[in-house]
């Protein structure tokens, strides 16, 4: 299947920038939808006080297979609640969120979702072949003895793995050994050694230097490209979402908790490029079209 659009130049077509559409209306997509909000809104207990947040209220958003989007919001405004409901992990409070046109109840094995913090989520005493391998370890435990892999096979998927994010050489330090770009990669690579069909990043690079910061975009870029995954980033930057995606959901607080979501296509050619694509028009006009969807309303 065909999962994306033609390559083109960097110079190539001029894009329409007329591209807002509210939610539910067909937009060009670059597969069937794998997954799907429909009505969604989700609040959150709190007990000590005996009140409730509404963290999101009615949010419709189809993400196409093999599409990059991103969910760009300010703090709060329910980007990591909306992500957890597409990894199953959060139930809405109502309305229903499916994955390949089921209903989830659950986390289902392709989608793997990588938490905000997830540097923390790398285990300090296994070394960085080891924490590459925790999810099949894990998948393993589920299966039937005849059906798992041997621990040379799980090994060798695992150096494959973490060669494929350029980390071929750390397999057997410690995840502290390493810089904060680089447990990124660690962590990037303990995903996608489950093949997983949807990847879900939390604000992943948001604690790295800027030329980092730079290089994971494209690494994800690089990895999203080779693989024909799916992606779902949140972020709070106008300008990643922009360069990474081909669509941005952005989440606008309104009363200061409560989501609206609107979406916009970002048709910027590809493979981009972190010097050229930032200095396009369209790239300039994109980031000033989404500045006010995220701005607080009131
Ligand atoms: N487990 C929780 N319990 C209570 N309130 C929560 C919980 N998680 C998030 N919230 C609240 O829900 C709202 C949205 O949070 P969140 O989805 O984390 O936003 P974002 O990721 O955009 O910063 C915020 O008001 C936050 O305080
Ligand atoms: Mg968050």
């Amino acid at each position: 299947m065909k999962l994306r659009r033609p390559l083109r130049a960097l110079t190539g077509d001029r894009v329409n920038l007329g591209a807002v559409r509210p939610m539910g209306t067909a937009v060009h997509a670059v597969g069937d939808p794998i997954l799907e909000v429909e009505s969604a809104a989700k609040w959150y207990a709190v007990k000590s006080a005996g009140t409730r947040t509404m963290a999101l209220g009615d949010v419709d958003l189809e993400i196409a297979k093999g599409s990059f989007t991103s969910l760009l919001g300010a703090s709060g405004c329910g980007k990591s609640t909306l992500l957890l409901l597409l990894a199953g992990l959060l139930r809405p409070s109502l309305g229903s969120v499916r994955y390949a046109g089921r209903t989830l109840d659950g986390p289902p094995a392709e989608v793997i979702y990588i938490f905000q913090q997830y540097t923390k989520s790398l285990l300090p005493w296994r070394t960085v072949l080891k924490n590459v391998a925790l999810g099949l370890e894990a998948r393993s435990r589920r299966q039937e003895p005849s059906d798992r892999m041997s621990r040379a096979e799980v090994r060798d998927r695992c150096m494959e793995q973490l060669y494929h994010v350029g980390l071929p050489d750390v397999a057997e330090q410690y995840p502290w050994q390493l810089s904060g770009g680089m447990q990124q990669r660690v962590a990037l690579a303990r995903a996608l050694v489950c093949r997983p069909r949807v990847l879900l990043m939390d604000e992943p690079f948001s604690a790295v230097d800027a030329v980092t910061r730079g290089q994971l975009q494209d690494l994800a870029l690089a990895v999203w490209q080779e693989l024909g995954i799916t992606i779902v980033f949140v972020t709070h930057d106008i300008d990643e979402a922009v360069y990474l995606s081909d669509r941005v959901v952005a989440l606008r607080p309104v009363d200061g908790h409560v989501s609206r979501v609107s979406t916009i296509d970002i048709d910027l050619p590809r493979p981009r490029d972190q010097i050229a694509t930032r200095e396009m028009s369209e790239f300039l006009a994109y980031r000033r079209m989404l500045y006010p969807m995220v701005a607080d309303v009131g």
